[in-house]
């Protein structure tokens, strides 16, 4: 079951990754046995949305749970684009965005501690602004 996460603090412990919520982001997790196992943080601004961060518990991964993550998104929102950035060097993630019909459109300079970062969208032909 994927759901809107309020209790910040327990994902805060799942991951290196700290979430900061403002007006704008939001966390959905996805819940198996009352227990979340993997978490997406992102943004909606107007008709534009940004992934921050989606993470998965090792032992729950390639079970389709970050597509699934990502596609309540794509599905629950009238959005122009999706975007993203990722480590040139994290094919799992790039792999993952790529099924969900992402393309890579820039390359960001040294965005992680020297190391180059794709910027990556996804538009929706479907929009109605
Ligand atoms: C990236 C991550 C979120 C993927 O989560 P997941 O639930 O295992 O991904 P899914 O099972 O939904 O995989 C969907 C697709 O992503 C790609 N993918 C995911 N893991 C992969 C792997 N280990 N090797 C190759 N491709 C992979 C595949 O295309 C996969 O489709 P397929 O299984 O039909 O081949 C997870 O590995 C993770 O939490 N990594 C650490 C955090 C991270 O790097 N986040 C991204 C920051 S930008």
């Amino acid at each position: 079951m994927i759901k809107e996460i309020k209790d910040i603090d327990y994902i805060n412990n799942l991951s290196n990754y700290k979430v900061t919520l403002n007006n704008f982001n939001k966390v959905i997790g996805y819940y198996f046995d009352n227990k979340i196992i993997g978490f997406l943080d992102y943004s909606v601004m107007y008709e534009k949305i940004e992934i921050n961060y989606i993470f998965v518990i090792n032992e729950y991964r390639r079970k389709g749970i970050a597509y699934n993550l990502i596609k309540y998104v794509i599905d629950n929102y009238d959005f122009e684009n999706i975007t993203l950035e990722v480590n040139v060097n994290n094919t799992n993630a790039i792999n993952l965005y790529k099924k969900l019909g992402f393309k890579i459109i820039n390359i960001r300079k040294c965005y992680y501690d020297g190391v180059d970062g794709y910027l990556m969208e996804v538009k929706n032909d479907n929009f109605s602004n």
